[in-house]
């Protein structure tokens, strides 16, 4: 279900005196809930969460790695996702039908994600099957809806993350001779670039006008990148680059590979959430940087490694909007809600999609 399906229905929204509460008091709440739940309660939390919602997750991770503790948790019968859409609906396809994935706030989405849906990805493959024949592999990246995750199950591919995309896109090139690669097309491009495949031999597919986009004999096509982005990492330019660069010439420039590829190439590194995370941890004291990524998560690494220079590729960036619409406040009312036994902003995606999106994950997960 994509996010704008998810608004559709009939709101239950936050209700007013949690936001007259002291953060103290809602932060005591917190830990008797958890204290009292045990591990019949787990709370996942990506790192692009804020601090006031990380300090209680039970794992912090990227995408891949809060998968992947999701599928092993066979305990929890409640799961809190602290995170987007995709990443509880992926949480709910991983997980028994007898655990229960709830979303704090059902308006955090990705608007990424939100870029492909089910009807244009349909039609946009009828047209690529018309114009290449059976020779292409669809990869989509996690930040994706489960329909389209379905999809790409049924028709043997696999889902992405950043952290294995380099993986991923070789593999699917053991399969077919061409990759159509949802809904981020800078992932897309940046990886298929690092692994040797010109920028001439990559198509963009808009499914807004439903076109290719290609210039030079069709036949030299081999990634299709689907023309979506993150608007959190496309915020990230060539101008801050050379700002950085000319400010403090000898500060190392990180990004993520959600970032365009003329960010990524001036950059002295990419790599993911994760590897960004582990360069900084690495790094001698004394280093400087300037990270391409989420602000939540750049300002966290900021304090924690106080003994480095670090700063925003962009001083003027913001944090994924709809990742902070997960609050205390909504924590600890869906803590309540469990506690009460109210099975509010529950994700249960259909089991028709889940089973074909399985497939999918789990053509990932196995490598
Ligand atoms: P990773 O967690 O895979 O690095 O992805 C970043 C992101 O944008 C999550 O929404
Ligand atoms: Fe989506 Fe970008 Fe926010 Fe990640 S950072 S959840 S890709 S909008």
């Amino acid at each position: 279900m994509s996010i704008l399906d998810v608004l559709k229905q009939p709101a239950i929204t936050l209700p007013d005196h949690y936001r007259n509460m002291s953060k103290e008091e809602m932060e005591r709440r917190v830990i008797e809930i958890k204290d009292m739940l045990g591990e019949e309660l787990f709370i996942p939390g990506h790192h692009y969460q804020k601090d006031e919602v990380i300090q209680f997750a039970d794992a912090v991770g990227d995408s891949l790695q809060l998968a992947q503790v999701s599928a092993q948790n066979k305990k929890a019968k409640h799961i809190v996702f602290c995170g987007v859409h995709f990443m509880a609906e992926t949480a709910d396809i991983l997980t028994s039908e007898d655990q229960m994935v709830i979303l704090p706030d059902m308006r955090a989405g990705c608007s990424m994600a939100d870029m492909a849906n089910i009807h244009q990805t349909e039609r946009a493959w009828e047209e690529l099957q018309r114009l290449f024949g059976d020779t292409i592999l669809p990869l989509t990246y996690v930040n994706s809806t489960a329909a389209i995750k379905a999809f790409v199950g049924r028709n043997g591919g696999a889902t992405v993350t950043s952290s294995n995309a380099h993986n991923m896109v070789k593999w699917s090139f053991t399969q077919k001779e061409r990759i159509l690669f949802l809904p981020d097309q800078h992932l897309g491009r940046n990886t298929a670039h690092d692994l040797g495949i010109p920028l001439e031999d990559m198509a963009v597919w808009d499914p807004i006008q439903h076109t290719l986009e290609f210039e030079g004999p069709i036949d030299r096509v081999k990634v299709i990148l689907w023309k979506g982005h993150c608007s959190v990492h496309e915020n990230f330019t060539v101008k801050n680059i050379e700002d950085v660069r000319r400010t403090y010439p000898d500060m190392k420039i990180i990004v993520h590979p959600e970032c365009r590829r003329e960010v990524v190439a001036l950059s002295d590194d990419n790599g993911s959430t994760k590897y960004i995370i582990d360069q900084i941890e690495q790094a001698a004291p004394g280093s400087s940087w300037a990270i391409g990524t989420e602000m939540n998560l750049v300002n966290r690494l900021i304090q924690r490694h106080k003994d480095k220079d670090i700063i925003s590729l962009n001083p003027n960036m913001c944090p994924c909007l709809t990742m902070n619409r997960i609050d205390l406040p909504h924590l600890l009312w869906s803590l309540e809600n469990i506690v009460d036994g109210s099975k509010v902003n529950q994700i249960q995606v259909n089991p028709d999609t889940s089973q074909e999106a399985l497939l999918a994950l789990d053509r990932m997960l196995m490598r």
